[in-house]
């Protein structure tokens, strides 16, 4: 009896090694662009052709877009999303995405977060895993979730809301 209150007393105190659960929760948005010299977001392979067709079965596609405090792409600069997603369902209703939020300012400088999941291609919001972070980030779980809010068909370019929440240990 008193080996098991050893044990798990000497559990609890190695988690509290961490520092202490906390929860954050982080607004940012997302600009990609899909042509152009200046592409955020490029086709890295594709089965059929080499469009803009993200919902073909197959297709691969990597990003390294800047994300911003509010929808204005001049607004202030937060890192940026870079990553990989791959349209993995038959009917090209979701994709695997395989994210890095690298948060590169203010109090989050040199954080990053590991965001992946099944992206439902075809709903307004989409809801994605927080599996992993570090730096201020260490220990992170959660989810997010986004939105493409603004999207611009003739200059390929469109903004994505997203709301991160998380615990992690700080
Ligand atoms: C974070 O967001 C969740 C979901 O909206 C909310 O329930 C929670 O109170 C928020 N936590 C903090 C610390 O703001
Ligand atoms: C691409 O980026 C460069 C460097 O920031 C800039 O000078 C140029 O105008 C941009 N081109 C387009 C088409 O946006
Ligand atoms: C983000 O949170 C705000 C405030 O709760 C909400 O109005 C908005 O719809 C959310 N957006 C997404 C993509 O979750
Ligand atoms: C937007 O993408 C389409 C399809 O790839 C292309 O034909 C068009 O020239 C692009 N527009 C701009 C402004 O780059």
């Amino acid at each position: 009896m008193l080996t098991l209150f050893l044990a798990i007393f000497a559990c609890a105190e190695s988690t509290l090694d961490h520092g202490f659960l906390q929860e954050t929760n982080i607004t940012l948005y997302v600009h990609d662009y899909f042509s152009g010299p200046n592409a955020t977001t490029i086709a890295i392979g594709n089965p059929s052709d080499d469009h803009w067709v993200s919902d073909n079965f197959g297709a691969m596609y990597c990003k390294d877009s800047p994300m911003t405090e509010t929808a204005d792409p001049e607004s202030d600069y937060v890192g940026r999303a870079q990553g990989t997603f791959v349209s993995a369902a038959l009917d090209g209703s979701s994709s695997q995405v395989v994210l890095s939020l690298v948060f590169e300012t203010n109090q989050f400088q040199g954080s990053t977060l590991q965001v992946q999941g099944a992206g439902a291609q075809f709903q307004r919001v989409r809801e994605l895993s927080v599996v992993a972070g570090t730096g201020e980030f260490r220990y992170a779980r959660g989810y997010a979730t986004s939105e493409t809010i603004y999207y611009d068909r003739e200059a390929n370019y469109s903004v994505a809301e997203w709301n991160i929440t998380m615990e992690h240990y700080n």
